[in-house]
């Protein structure tokens, strides 16, 4: 049978069988539940299903767990994420027609414990959640070619913005709350939380808030913060 007759096959399957096992499709194959330009986009801005499984089972070791996808897209993350771990998923996604795409998707494949909210990420307050995940979501600010659309605007000065929104939104969070970057420069993530393993060749970590140290109001009193110093604390992650 040829690969998209199989592909068309397995996505009536999953859509019968409620999406539950979704998350086992191939990256190029789960986008097949996107319409074609937001398949198109999938390389660049949405994160690769193995990724998700992965980034879900480090942000959520306990069902209990409520997991905030800052800038959701149409929802990919969030789906892999909650048919993975069993955990409840919310998306916050700023642009209209990607919060409508994931909504649709999720309906279409009865895709349970997720919510999708069509907001700024700005107006959004992190204190209902244990766990939080981040996909460099601001970098089209500074990288233009990165642009998904014009529905929104975009400027640098929105990237420092919104990565202090969410530094200080993840400074209140309690001990113990996980973070998990993806490609990310890791600008947003406070002192006070921990690196603890890395998977996918480096590109993705997770931090957990340890109580850390005080908030640094003279610079020359910092500690160092880079890379290398990071790396000692950081083990590497097999989880296939
Ligand atoms: C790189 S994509 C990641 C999508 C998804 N998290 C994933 O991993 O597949 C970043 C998303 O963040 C959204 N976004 C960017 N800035 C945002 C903001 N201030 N508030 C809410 N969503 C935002 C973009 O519209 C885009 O859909």
């Amino acid at each position: 049978m040829p690969a998209f007759d199989a592909t068309l096959d397995e996505l009536t399957f999953f859509r019968e069988h409620d999406g539950e096992f979704l998350h086992f499709l191939e990256d190029h194959d789960f986008d097949y539940v996107y319409p074609e330009h937001i398949q198109g986009l999938s390389r660049c801005q949405w994160t690769p299903v193995e990724v998700c499984r992965k980034a879900a089972l480090l942000l959520a070791p306990h069902p209990d767990t409520h997991v905030l996808d800052v800038g959701c897209g149409p929802g990919k993350f969030c789906a892999v994420g909650a048919t993975t771990t069993g955990a409840r998923f919310t998306g916050v996604e700023q642009r209209e027609n990607l919060a409508r795409t994931a909504r649709r998707m999720l309906r279409q494949y009865n895709i349970d414990r997720v919510e999708i909210i069509h907001a700024n990420i700005t107006e959004v307050s992190f204190s209902a959640f244990d766990a939080v995940y981040l996909f460099n979501p601001f970098q089209e600010n500074i990288f233009p070619a990165l642009r998904i659309d014009f529905e929104v605007e975009l400027k640098p000065t929105l990237y420092q913005h919104y990565n202090s929104y969410v530094k200080g939104q993840l400074e209140k969070m309690p001990e113990g709350t996980r973070v998990v970057t993806y490609c990310s420069d890791c600008e947003e993530i406070p002192e006070c939380y921990e690196w603890k393993e890395t998977a996918v060749g480096g590109n993705l970590r997770l931090w957990i808030k340890t109580g850390g140290q005080p908030p640094v109001t003279n610079p020359a009193e910092a500690g160092p913060r880079d890379g290398q110093s990071l790396a000692g604390d950081a083990r590497t992650l097999s989880l296939t």
